[in-house]
């Protein structure tokens, strides 16, 4: 915290707190370079905020406010890294079923929320009893559920609203691994164990699988032993698309092809070939993009396969002819992971902990990032272009806020 000033005037602490800009005491740093704290601990925040669902660059704006000292079982936490998913745009939007609080207790006259869904943090102050629940400075914590709000610098949390990252568990990882392992790994992690138990050597097969979850699911697969069947979107650029196949493959994907090669005629031969004359069975599909080519994915399964649903990308609803339910026995079904992670605490964190294991032994790469840097003097235009930038296709890395010095 070397960064931040000790102002010895409640009053100029207050002014910072209203108007969140830095009233330089005399003969100190230009005023974009430094940030204030009162003597009395509060932490001068910021966040993204919106007020009214809408499109993320029309309603986001950056609010500035300030945090109390934590006392009982509340912290002060310090956001380290934070991604922008699909879900966070669609939040923004107001089409995710999970809504997030918006409130006046970030000062403001109107009820706001702040955007942002998952990240990691570390605890930089904390109460007595979210001492004694375990709590210290420096740990690090995820958001236990969707609808915290985790693109903002500082945030005043409660022991019941974090879980703590192991000491153990931390060990050689870095806080942008950290920050985004909790919903997209976690996902294809669930998705591929708890519909069905394939055995080594047995396909599955994905669309969307340049996604965080695509990529999560390709390198999970490998190591339990299975082989993939991973369906991209085609790109006018053909060295980009073949580029990006030889990287799906470099991470253990068997097979790569577009949307289009799995829509072409011979499509059904080509995968007899792959699966040893059809013998190997496909039991499993992961489709987040629906439409035709989520259709063309299921025809590919073998008989009594699940095909589990778990986004919608192309915003095309997903059809299926009825001999697939009734002649094939296709077993249909929807996975959310916050609504598993509700339900089996114990066994989001162990998942956590199993990925975090492989990232540390070197099977678990990271998917491909666009780091945004977030530091104090960041403008809100900036953060919000980024967002925006997320919402086109075809990008090379997921964005993630990167918290500087804030
Ligand atoms: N149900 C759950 O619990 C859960 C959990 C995590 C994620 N998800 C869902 O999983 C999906 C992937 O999330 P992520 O965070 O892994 O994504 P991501 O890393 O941000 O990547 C986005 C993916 O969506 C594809 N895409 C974008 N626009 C598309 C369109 N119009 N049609 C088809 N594909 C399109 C992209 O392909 P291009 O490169 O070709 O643009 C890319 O593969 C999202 O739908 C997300 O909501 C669901």
């Amino acid at each position: 915290m070397a960064s931040k000033l000790l102002s010895p005037v409640p009053g100029i602490a207050r002014t910072c707190m209203r108007t969140s800009r830095f009233i330089a005491p005399r003969a100190v740093a230009p005023l974009t370079q430094r940030r204030c704290i009162s003597a009395y601990g509060y932490e001068q925040a910021k966040a993204l905020t919106f007020s009214e669902y809408g499109e993320p660059p029309s309603v986001l704006s950056l609010h500035g406010h300030s945090i109390s000292p934590p006392h009982g079982d509340k912290m002060t936490i310090r956001f380290l890294a934070s991604p922008i998913n699909p879900a966070d745009i669609n939040q923004i939007q107001g089409v995710y079923p999970s809504k997030p609080t918006f409130t006046t207790d970030l000062g403001t006259p109107n009820p706001i929320a702040v955007a942002g869904n998952e990240g990691v943090a570390e605890i930089i102050a904390l109460g007595d009893k979210a001492k004694s629940a375990g709590y210290k400075k420096g740990d690090w914590v995820f958001m236990k559920g969707p609808g915290f709000g985790t693109w903002r610098t500082h945030a005043s949390a409660t022991v019941d609203q974090v879980v703590k990252l192991e000491d153990s568990m931390r060990e050689g990882i870095t806080a942008l691994q950290a920050g985004t392992v909790s919903i997209n790994p976690c996902t294809a992690y669930r998705m591929i164990t708890d519909f069905t138990t394939l055995q080594p050597g047995e396909w599955f097969i994905q669309n969307g699988a340049n996604s965080g979850v695509g990529r999560a699911a390709i390198q999970l697969g490998k190591k339990w032993g299975l082989k993939s069947i991973n369906v991209i979107r085609s790109r006018e650029d053909k060295a980009a698309e073949d580029k990006l196949k030889d990287d799906l493959r470099a991470l253990g994907a068997d097979i790569v092809i577009t949307d289009a090669e799995l829509q072409a005629q011979g499509i059904r031969d080509q995968a007899k070939e792959w699966t040893n004359g059809g013998r190997e069975k496909i039991r499993l599909a992961l489709n987040c993009v629906n439409g035709k080519a989520a259709t063309a994915m299921a025809k590919l399964l073998s008989s009594s396969a699940h095909f589990v649903t778990y986004g919608a990308m192309s915003k095309q609803p997903l059809t299926i002819p009825a001999s697939m339910l009734i002649f094939k026995d296709i077993h249909f079904h929807g996975f959310w992971v916050s609504r598993w992670a509700e339900k089996n605490p114990e066994d989001k964190i162990k998942t956590v902990n199993d990925v975090l294991d492989m990232t540390r032994n070197g099977e678990f790469k990271d998917t491909p990032f666009d780091q945004i840097k977030w530091e104090y003097e960041t403008k809100g235009d900036e953060l919000i272009a980024k967002v925006k930038d997320t919402l086109e296709g075809y990008r090379e890395g997921k964005g993630v806020f990167v918290f500087g010095k804030t």
